[in-house]
């Protein structure tokens, strides 16, 4: 049997709370919300829900398992399974699909990361006390609009980041997620308890949990509506990019990857749902707009802490929280490129995670200028987005590279690799489980997305009139430096 050579977790909870300290974090939390709110309220949450059980939780069990199997970094992970199977070696670039998704996510990921950094400080130097909506709106206004503090965060997150990979996933991570995700959880419930405390709370479950069909009338339902919520399941589980791969390239062959899958997807689920149980009141009943955009945890939380008892305590704790919650996952966001690193350049950990770490960051410095000195504004999925390469990235990445990935990976486990692979390392036998699994991984899946990506062709045609408006910009700068005119 094959073993990793960058270690093994020590047990199978270990396992499972890496896994989920990968899934969980902003996206549950920062995005889940905001994207409900831009993107239709129930109608968004109804989706992302059949997205994660009918897609999700199908292709983190093929993920899991191909990692097992291969037991290296997805690229060489990728090649090595392709030649077991006998088939085309090329699957390798799926890896490196996974290793550029990867690097793209964790430039502005580790962002809005340090937007979390800034607001512990701020909840905890009493800034909210007492704040309404303007006043919130107007501190986190001008948090974004200074790049140089939006560097200053993102550097310093993108640097424990780097610590932790460069020592080696288990040793740091363990620690951390076996007491901060519990607390986390706990923290929320207290956030839903004030909800209900709210006016408005009825009105904030309604806009959750009830679609109305009428408000989407304006929307185009694929583009608009299933495709970010198609986006949001892959990205909230961690899935289509190789995190989750790696991960369980160091699970140990006795573990059981269906249950595991089960736990973390409920784990990363209930995390999203109770997020917007404890937000949508909050934005209703402070006259707030759901569709704000990706400022509106920052702007509607603070709020909810500057009114409630030992609210100041709350609200450090949260925002600290979120942080480890963010680091739990950025982590798994470098692993796969640095493992990739050590096996194939020989590099040591450490020197393989400051360079990767250093590209990942040189790529943030976009993002960070992308909410101030390059902003830009276009209409995309019926939303305006004001944050122009910031939104362009996260677009790019989570609602077509890791669909993408992710069906790659359904076509592979379940349409080329051999029948008995898959039963080995499943372990569920002929079961009807398997059956079921096989059944959704070969059809559903890819048919699923192949129907939204077809139907929001719109959105494609919108990545090419971008890339053509860049390659227009490179084209004039190229002019400019060539002294035109001269
Ligand atoms: N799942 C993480 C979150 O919800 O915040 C983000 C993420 C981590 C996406 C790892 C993709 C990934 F590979």
């Amino acid at each position: 049997m094959r073993t990793s050579i960058h270690g093994q977790w020590s047990s199978r909870w270990i396992f499972i709370l890496a896994a989920t300290g990968s899934a969980v974090g902003l996206g549950n939390i920062w995005r889940f919300p905001y994207l409900t709110g831009e993107n239709g309220g129930g109608a968004f949450v109804l989706v992302y829900l059949l997205c994660v059980i009918m897609m999700g939780i199908p292709i983190m069990m093929a993920e899991i398992l191909l990692g097992r199997r291969g037991r290296k970094s997805p690229i060489n992970t990728m090649e090595t399974l392709a030649a077991e199977e006998g088939l085309n070696p090329n699957w390798r670039f799926l890896g490196w699909l996974g290793v550029l998704a990867g690097f793209i996510i964790l430039s502005y990921y580790s962002v809005i990361a340090g937007w979390t950094i800034a607001f512990i400080f701020k909840t905890g130097m009493g800034d909210f006390v007492g704040a309404n909506a303007e006043q919130t709106t107007t501190i986190f206004s001008e948090l974004i609009s200074s790049p140089g503090i939006l560097l200053f965060w993102h550097s310093i997150f993108m640097f424990i980041t780097i610590r932790v990979v460069s020592r080696g996933v288990s040793g740091g991570l363990e620690r951390a997620v076996k007491f901060l995700m519990p607390a986390l959880f706990v923290l929320l419930l207290v956030m839903v308890g004030y909800a209900m405390s709210t006016e408005k709370f009825l009105d904030g479950l309604k806009y959750l949990f009830i679609p109305d069909f009428n408000s989407l009338a304006e929307k185009n339902l694929f583009s608009d509506v299933f495709l970010p919520a198609l986006g949001q399941a892959f990205f909230s589980l961690s899935i289509g990019m190789g995190a989750i791969m790696i991960y369980g390239s160091y699970l140990s062959k006795d573990s059981s990857i269906t249950s595991n899958c089960f736990v973390i997807a409920i784990a990363d689920t209930s995390v999203a749902i109770l997020a917007g149980i404890a937000i949508f009141p909050i934005v209703f009943t402070y006259g707030l707009d759901p569709s704000d955009g990706p400022g509106l945890i920052f702007i509607s939380l603070p709020i909810a802490f500057g009114q409630m008892p030992f609210g100041t305590f709350f609200g450090c704790l949260f925002f600290i929280l979120l942080m480890f919650a963010a680091w739990t996952s950025s982590i798994s966001l470098l692993e796969p490129a640095v493992t990739w690193l050590v096996e194939s350049k020989k590099m040591s950990r450490i020197k393989a995670s400051y360079i990767a770490g250093f590209i990942a960051w040189l790529l943030g410095v976009l993002t960070a200028l992308s909410f101030n000195y390059w902003a830009f504004e276009f209409s995309f999925a019926g939303a305006i987005k004001q944050n122009g390469l910031f939104d362009i990235f996260d677009i790019l990445t989570s609602n077509i590279m890791l669909p993408l990935g992710g069906v790659l990976v359904a076509i592979f486990t379940s349409w080329l690799m051999s029948r008995k692979s898959t039963v080995d390392e499943l372990g569920l036998g002929d079961s009807i489980a398997y059956k079921i699994w096989r059944f959704t991984i070969r059809y559903i899946a890819p048919i699923g997305v192949l129907i939204i990506f077809l139907n929001s062709i719109i959105v494609f045609i919108f990545w090419l009139t971008v890339l053509f408006k860049i390659l227009f910009i490179l084209k004039i700068n190229s002019l400019g430096s060539k002294g035109f005119g001269k």
